[in-house]
C-alpha cells in the first residue's frame, strides 16, 4: 500500500479523531486509582470512545477482544483487560487506545504511574515520552523517515534503557495501520522522504532491561523478556511543511 497524503478536508476529520482521542486518555488518566481492575479501565475506555459517537478501533482488530490495551509493569504492550488484574500502588500502566471518527483513526498511548512509584520507573517514563518528543523534532516535509527513528534509539540508548525491535509505528488514516512502518531504531537506508499530508502514528516501546521481548499464551501480551520494567508512549502527528501537529494532544 503506497504512503497517503491527507486532503485538507481529511485533514479535518483527523484532527477531530485525535482530539476525542486525547480527552479519553484524559479521563482515563483521571479514573486510574488503585485498586482498579484492568478490565474496568476497558469498560471505561470504550464507553467514553462511544458516547462521542465513535467507534474503538482496537476491539476485534486480528480478534483483539478488548477497546484499550492495558500493559503492566512488565507488560510491553497489547495485554488484554481482565477481571481479575488489580492495579497497585507502584504499578506502571501503558494504555493504549485508538478510535474511528467517521471513517477516519486516531491512536495514542500514555503510561502512568499508580500512586507513588520508584525513582527508575519514573524515569523509564519520562524517558519514554522524551524520545517521542526528541524523534519528532524531525517530523517535517524534506526529511527522511528514519532521521526520526534514529533520534528516538539515540535518545533511549544514551539514557541507558533500550528499544524494542520487533514492534514498530506507522502510517495511520482510513486504516488504523497504513504504510510506512516507522521504526523506533536505526534501520538500512533513510527511508521515505516526509511530505506534508502524512498522518503517522509515532509509538517508542522502552524497556528499563534488554531489548528483546516474548508474548504469553494469550498471544496478544507481550512481556518484557527479563521481566524488566516497559514504557510505551504514542501519538498521531501530521507532517507539515515546517514541522508537525500532534493531533493526539490537547
Ligand atoms: N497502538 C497499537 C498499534 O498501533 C494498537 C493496536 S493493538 C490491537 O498497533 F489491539 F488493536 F491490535
Ligand atoms: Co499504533
Amino acid at each position: 500500500m503506497a504512503v497517503t497524503i491527507k486532503s485538507e478536508k481529511q485533514i479535518a476529520l483527523m484532527r477531530e479523531a485525535g482530539r476525542l482521542l486525547a480527552i479519553t486518555h484524559d479521563e482515563l488518566h483521571k479514573a486510574l486509582k488503585p485498586g482498579m481492575t484492568t478490565l474496568e479501565i476497558d469498560r471505561l475506555g470504550e464507553e467514553i470512545i462511544r458516547d462521542f459517537g465513535c467507534v474503538p478501533n482496537f476491539k476485534n482488530y486480528n480478534g483483539y477482544p478488548a477497546s484499550i490495551c492495558v500493559s503492566v509493569n512488565d507488560e510491553v504492550v497489547h495485554g488484554i483487560p481482565t477481571s481479575d488484574r488489580v492495579l497497585k500502588e507502584g504499578d506502571i500502566v501503558s494504555l493504549d487506545a485508538g478510535l474511528i471518527y467517521k471513517g477516519y483513526h486516531s491512536d495514542a498511548a500514555r503510561t502512568w504511574g499508580i500512586g507513588t512509584i520508584s525513582n527508575e520507573a519514573q524515569r523509564l517514563i519520562d524517558v519514554t515520552r522524551e524520545s517521542f518528543f526528541k524523534g519528532i523534532s524531525f517530523a517535517k516535509e524534506g526529511n527522511h523517515l528514519h532521521e526520526i527513528s534514529a533520534a528516538i534509539q539515540d535518545y533511549v540508548e544514551g539514557n541507558g534503557f533500550s528499544i524494542v525491535r520487533d514492534l514498530v509505528g506507522h502510517g495511520i488514516g482510513t486504516h488504523l495501520h497504513e504504510d510506512p512502518e516507522v521504526p523506533n531504531f536505526r534501520i538500512k537506508g533513510r527511508g521515505i522522504r516526509l511530505a506534508a499530508g502524512m498522518t503517522l502514528a509515532i509509538e517508542p516501546m522502552v524497556n528499563a532491561g534488554g531489548w528483546q521481548v516474548a508474548c504469553l499464551d494469550d498471544d496478544w501480551t507481550v512481556v518484557t523478556e527479563d521481566g524488566s520494567l516497559s514504557a510505551h508512549y504514542e501519538n498521531t502527528i501530521l507532517i507539515t511543511k515546517d514541522g508537525c501537529e500532534i493531533l493526539t494532544m490537547v
